[in-house]
């Protein structure tokens, strides 16, 4: 099956990879749903809403404190180098991401939609202002927006809330134009991001899906891969630069 996905993909012009959570276990960043989970221990409710940080401003920078300290330590993955490497050999290339940990940017992927926002970045909670990146935040002595004096949050898209329009339309054109489209380490159950696999399938596109375990897209993918995103995407993009090469 990998040969076989390795022989379309280096036929095809367009190819676009939407990654989740999955590609960066590797890293030793945790994923959300599932037994170990974050969402195990946490109430998505109370930590990534804007009510959430309304009601307990405190424990959610708190919390996000710890999840930057921990992403300041992890590296991106085979995996996150191998879709790097498939960019190299695509003449058309788009990697939409639902996550936040900016670990496909350090990978040197160039053409990147990280629809839900990125953990290093903070925003005004009020008129969404960018600030600083590097902005250290103190839980007890939260920094206003020099604008309106709305509090400082995490410029990471919470529950509830719109993505960025401009990004999630390039996604979609992007996702519509695919002849190919992988799917990789997500459960596929957060949208509108869930939906782009079939929008793409539906113009047409072969949709690959890689995860660990099924997911609710399994049944619509042309191939399903089950494994590790770090020792299957080099297998396959290794056979796809030796077919380019020939
Ligand atoms: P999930 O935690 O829902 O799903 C992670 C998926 O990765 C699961 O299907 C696992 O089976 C799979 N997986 C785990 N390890 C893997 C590996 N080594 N290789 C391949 N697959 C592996 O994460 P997402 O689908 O990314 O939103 O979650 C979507 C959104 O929900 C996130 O972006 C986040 C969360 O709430 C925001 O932060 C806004
Ligand atoms: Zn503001």
């Amino acid at each position: 099956m990998i040969k076989k996905i390795a022989e379309i993909a280096s036929n095809c012009k367009r190819i676009v990879v939407l990654t989740g959570a999955g590609i960066s276990a590797e890293s030793g960043v945790p994923t959300f749903r599932g037994k170990d989970g974050v969402w195990a221990n946490f109430k998505p409710e109370e930590l990534a809403s804007v009510a959430g940080f309304m009601e307990n401003t405190e424990i959610v920078w708190e919390w996000y404190n710890w999840r930057r300290e921990l992403m300041e330590k992890v590296k991106p993955n085979k995996g996150h180098i191998a879709i790097t490497n498939l960019e190299k050999l695509s003449p058309n290339f788009s990697l939409i991401t639902q996550n936040v940990d900016g670990l496909h940017t350090i990978a040197e992927t160039q053409n990147i939609l990280e629809l839900h926002g990125n953990i290093s970045r903070n925003k005004c909670s009020v008129c969404h202002l960018i600030v600083d990146e590097k902005l250290v935040i103190d839980p007890s002595n939260i920094p206003t927006c020099k604008k309106c004096g709305g509090k400082i949050r995490p410029d990471i898209v919470w529950f509830g809330e719109m993505l960025d329009e401009q990004l999630i339309s390039q996604a979609m054109v992007d996702s519509e134009q695919a002849e190919i489209f992988f799917c990789i380490g997500t459960s596929a159950v957060v949208h509108p991001a869930a939906s782009l696999p079939s929008i793409a399938k539906q113009r047409g596109a072969v949709l690959v899906e890689i995860n660990t375990e099924e997911t609710v897209l399994t049944s619509q993918a042309d191939y399903f891969v089950q494994g590790k995103s770090g020792e299957i995407l080099p297998e396959i993009i290794q056979l796809v630069q030796e077919k380019k090469s020939i």
